[in-house]
């Protein structure tokens, strides 16, 4: 039984009706930008998240350099950030006009700790963006009693929660996409920005409009950066499926660790006091270069992330400063992805642990 790395389409198999519905609805209304549609899913977003505002953008990227700006991050400033995550949590950094400070990660968690934070912490750290990575979630509050303001980089963990608090309303602002194989994917590009902060909330909402708060003065430089009518229409039809669709991807982290995969690798470890939705089940394995093809050829979705850490990406070598970072070439080496959806069953967990067993060493 061939087992794919995610399935996003089985889940909305039910919802198809109803989305075309509510796509056929915003065509016929004439409103495609920032209208009703997105007024609604922001309240909606911001309820279930547990916080006052929510700001919708056009992605995810733009919503952590917006984010930074309404927290009035900019030039001359330094910002701690993992390097071992997707390129564009640090790439939002410099868009902002600071510079990225890289910091390590905890092995077995994949996220920023305490300590691999204050190892980074320059006179100049204006702020640290704490990535919830996988869909764990990085301790936001510890990080803060370091004294430095938290951005939650929650782009892959909406639906997971930290002490009963969800992720993406930790920190003074927390950062969400909708990338279409996200937890909750929408169909193109989507962003949120969530706060309890006011101010930071209206400086997020005039820099996504050109710097304006009228359309008519232009109070700085912003950004061309809204959600658009279509995508939250399509997104408030998911998002009361969100938690039964965390649910499903919890239940299948429990079939992989009862059909024993912790036998043969090793398995990713949940942030104390996080209750993961895990976006993508990393499991790490010193071969895991060499099982990932083995997978693949016998129909296990199977793909290693970010083996080349973004410190050592081209373009952050003007850009960032990091010091000798071993967890994260350890973590770029040895990371494996395997499949993982709110569908996949014990049967699935099964077939992909049996393979896992089967590879040659
Ligand atoms: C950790 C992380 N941060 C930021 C982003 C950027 O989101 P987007 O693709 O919506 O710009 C992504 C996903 O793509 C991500 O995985």
């Amino acid at each position: 039984m061939a087992v794919p790395l995610f399935d996003t389409a089985t889940p909305l198999e039910p919802l198809r009706e109803r989305l075309r519905e509510r796509a056929a609805a915003v065509l016929d209304s004439g409103r495609f930008v920032l209208g009703p549609e997105v007024e609604a899913f922001e309240a909606e977003l911001a309820d279930y998240l547990g916080v006052r505002q929510v700001v919708g953008v056009a992605n995810g990227t733009d919503a952590i350099t917006i984010a930074l700006r309404a927290m009035g991050v900019g030039p001359g400033d330094d910002v701690v950030v993992p390097s071992f995550t997707f390129y564009a949590s640090a790439e939002a950094v410099p868009a902002a006009g600071a510079r990225p400070v890289f910091c390590d990660v905890d092995p077995q968690t994949f996220c920023v700790t305490a300590d691999t934070v204050r190892a980074a912490l320059t006179p100049a750290t204006r702020a640290v963006i704490t990535v919830d990575l996988f869909g764990n979630v990085a301790p936001a509050e510890e990080i803060e009693a370091l004294g430095v303001a938290v951005l939650e980089d929650a782009a892959q963990a909406v639906g997971s929660s930290l002490q009963g608090r969800r992720a993406g309303a930790l920190g003074r602002a927390g950062t969400l996409s909708f990338f279409p194989s996200k937890n909750l994917g929408g169909f193109g590009d989507g962003g949120a920005i969530a706060t309890d902060d006011e101010r930071l909330a209206e400086t997020a909402r005039e820099l996504r409009f050109h710097g304006s708060r009228d359309k008519r003065t232009h109070e700085r430089a912003g950004y061309n950066s809204r959600l658009d009518e279509l995508q939250a229409a399509l997104l408030r039809v998911l998002l009361p499926h969100l938690d039964t669709w965390c649910a499903g991807r919890r239940a299948a982290a429990r079939h992989y660790v009862e059909a024993g995969l912790g036998d043969y690798v090793g398995l990713p470890r949940a942030v104390e006091g996080a209750d993961p939705a895990w976006h993508l089940y990393v499991i790490r394995h010193p071969l895991a270069q060499r099982l990932e093809p083995v997978l693949n050829r016998v129909g296990i979705g199977a793909r290693g992330y970010y083996r080349t850490p973004v410190h050592r990406q081209p373009a952050m070598r003007g850009l960032g400063e990091a010091g000798p970072l071993p967890v994260t070439d350890e973590l770029a080496a040895s990371n494996l992805a395997i499949p993982m959806s709110p569908v996949l069953s014990r049967a699935h967990a099964v077939e992909v642990v049996s393979a896992i067993r089967g590879a040659p060493a």
